[in-house]
């Protein structure tokens, strides 16, 4: 009998889990919904896993690629973003348009959480996560895209998302901490920066779209404050969060 296709992603989940030497405890947040978060969770091999495997995952997961002992930001967009066409579409459209690297380098950046860490409050994780080592425009543009994103501006052509619309349903209406966020930003100096997040937000993923990290080496290069111990070991008030992606499975 064929298999569905997520029958045939279970049975290569279930394939990886029987090579692995270790036990893997997913985060209560990995699982969270699909169960409910006050029940205990197992091992993912199961409760009879404990006999066969001594020991908890705590490093290196090997069903993910293997990051650099001192990863860069590069690293992290080859190793755990990637393909981040979404990321490298918005960034060519800000590079296109003229605008400055701050902008460009929060376009390219903006939505990071999204495609490698937390997707719900994806701005502020973002925004966290980049905090350190970008100017502080940055940082707050791409934590206040969260809420711009929802609230229009035709003063600069900024309308409320078509695909919103399909995502949420006509009568979705962001909770109050976003439209507070949305006021706040409003009258902000640095609210056009956010504003141009938005506005060069590529929903139309265009698959065929030529796009190039090479395009943006430069501008990281100097408008990023690279750590070189590796992100995650600078001892910096998120590593922890940067060692999270690189080891999302470890079990403390
Ligand atoms: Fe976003
Ligand atoms: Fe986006």
């Amino acid at each position: 009998m064929a298999m569905t296709l997520s029958q045939r992603a279970d049975a290569l989940e279930h394939q990886m889990i029987e090579e692995l030497d270790r036990k893997v405890v997913k985060s209560v947040l990995f699982t969270s919904g699909e169960r409910d978060p006050r029940q205990p969770i197992m091992p993912q091999g199961g409760a009879s896993d404990s006999g066969k495997r001594k020991h908890f995952m705590m490093g290196d997961d090997p069903r993910l690629p293997k990051m650099p002992e001192k990863p860069t930001l590069l690293d992290f967009f080859k190793y755990r973003f990637a393909p981040a066409n979404h990321l490298l579409q918005s960034a060519t459209h800000a590079l296109k348009g003229g605008h400055s690297e701050k902008v460009v380098l929060a376009c390219l950046l903006h939505d990071i959480a999204v495609s490698g860490f937390i997707r719900v409050d994806h701005g502020y994780w973002g925004a966290q996560l980049l905090e350190p080592y970008v100017d502080e425009e940055v940082s707050w543009a791409i934590r206040y895209h969260q809420a711009l994103r929802f609230f229009p501006d035709e003063s600069v052509g900024y309308s409320y998302p078509e695909a919103y619309i399909r995502y949420f349903g006509e009568d979705y209406r962001p909770e109050p901490y976003v439209e507070q966020a949305y006021r706040e930003a409003r009258n902000h100096k640095w609210y056009m920066t956010s504003r141009l997040i938005t506005l060069n937000d590529i929903y139309s993923f265009d698959p065929n779209a030529v796009v190039d990290m090479n395009d943006f080496i430069d501008i990281i290069g100097r408008n990023f404050k690279q750590p070189k111990e590796g992100l995650g070991f600078d001892g910096s008030p998120v590593a922890h969060m940067w060692r999270t992606i690189i080891w999302p499975t470890k079990f403390l």
